[in-house]
């Protein structure tokens, strides 16, 4: 959607994964959908760091409303759990230098049952746009899918008519046939001609399982989904659900695996966690400053698969073109290591092999290299490796950063 916004994939935090629908704050006043919970986020991410290395927008996914609207029809929030509104709240976060996103549905109720817009587009934009709504998700609970291609564009008419900046994130495609297992051709030129990002597949949960067969189904995508990768860049992407890093059900290196895929898919990197409680290396993961400037190069081109060298449910190659040299990943979904996994100079296009650095992203490791296959060695299971190449040589005796300080 060519709105201004969303010129590189969103980044920012998202209370869905990690605190789901849970409404009770008697019993779990930390974890309860609340304006307390989206100001505590707001802080930290403010002062600990996320704020600076890029994550931006804070989202209330789904369960923030009340159960009906006001009486004049228009959406309220739980008064027990938002007591000062979603305006005041928008404004605290925008005041630790955040931006403020919320959750709606398209249909007639949002998944977890509280009211949807279904008739109500133009009413609930301005709504929206007076509390000073920065980004909207649209789930499609509720609705009809073969009505989409009308529904999502109309909501995003209403929401231009109010004339604030809104990120818009639609779930059309989520809710539609799978374009991996079946022959269906997702529209993808309509979702980067209305939607900011879209949620391509099914939601991601906390486990190792659902990470990597989100990662297998962005293989077979790039492979069989005509137009999938062509359609990304500036103001239109992608959507494989959310950072599950920070979360239990998975290792550190199972975490640096998604955060490196995320920044290869170009995919937005919103966090599903609780940044209240996060340890060191977590935090030194989400906070990787060249992973995140792989994620955010300003071509904006998303990655490609180069090939599965044995099948892409154990080891993948991927490859993304950015605005200095190209970012490769090896990636081992497989339970053992992979021995040896190796690119050719044709595979680095258009890099001229003569002579190339090679600066591996997690172990900040600076390596130069001439011609040959590049390969790697010994890939743990469960785990990436992630290079950062470009043409030159280092300045002898110095390590010549090669990504700018983000
Ligand atoms: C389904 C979406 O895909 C999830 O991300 C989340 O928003 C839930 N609905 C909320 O009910």
């Amino acid at each position: 959607l060519d709105n201004g916004l969303a010129r590189t994939p969103p980044m920012g935090w998202m209370s869905w994964e990690r605190f789901r629908c849970e409404t009770n704050c008697t019993r779990h006043p930390d974890a309860c959908i609340s304006e307390r919970l989206i100001k505590e986020t707001a802080d930290v991410i403010a002062s600990d760091g996320f704020r600076d290395a890029g994550y931006q927008y804070v989202i209330v996914d789904d369960c923030w409303l009340a159960t009906t609207r006001d009486q004049s029809g228009h959406l309220q929030p739980d008064p027990a759990r938002f007591p000062s509104g979603i305006r005041s709240l928008a404004s605290y976060v925008q005041s630790r230098g955040l931006k403020f996103g919320i959750y709606g549905d398209i249909g007639t109720n949002t998944c977890a049952g509280y009211p949807g817009m279904q008739d109500n587009f133009q009413r609930d934009a301005q709504t929206y746009a007076d509390w000073g709504v920065d980004y909207l998700k649209v789930d499609g609970c509720f609705a009809d899918p073969t009505q989409y291609n009308v529904t999502y564009p109309g909501l995003g008419l209403a929401l231009n008519k109010t004339g604030r900046a809104m990120v818009y994130s639609c779930s059309w495609p989520a809710y539609l046939p799978d374009p991996v297992q079946t022959s269906y051709q997702t529209p993808y030129k309509e979702l980067q001609q209305h939607c900011n990002l879209w949620r391509n597949w099914v939601d991601i949960q906390s486990s190792w399982q659902s990470l990597s067969t989100i990662v297998q189904f962005w293989a077979l995508a790039s492979q069989r989904s005509k137009g999938f990768t062509e359609v990304a860049g500036p103001g239109s992407w992608n959507d494989p659900d959310m950072l599950i890093i920070g979360n239990e059900g998975i290792t550190d290196a199972q975490a640096g695996l998604q955060m490196g895929a995320w920044a290869i898919f170009a995919a937005p990197l919103i966090m599903g966690n609780d940044v209240r409680n996060l340890t060191a290396s977590q935090r030194s993961i989400l906070l990787n400053k060249d992973v995140i400037a792989i994620s955010q190069d300003p071509l904006g081109m998303q990655g490609s698969l180069v090939r599965c060298p044995g099948g892409c449910n154990s080891s993948q190659i991927w490859r993304r073109q950015l605005s200095t040299g190209i970012a490769v990943a090896f990636i081992n979904l497989g339970s053992s290591a992979v021995g040896q996994v190796c690119v050719s100079p044709a595979d680095l296009r258009p890099l001229d092999a003569s002579a190339l650095m090679v600066h591996n992203v997690f172990t900040g490791e600076l390596t130069t290299h001439q011609q040959r296959d590049l390969c790697t060695q010994n890939i743990q299971p469960t785990s990436i490796i992630l290079l950062r190449i470009s043409e030159g040589t280092p300045v002898q005796g110095s390590i010549a950063p090669l990504t700018q300080a983000f």
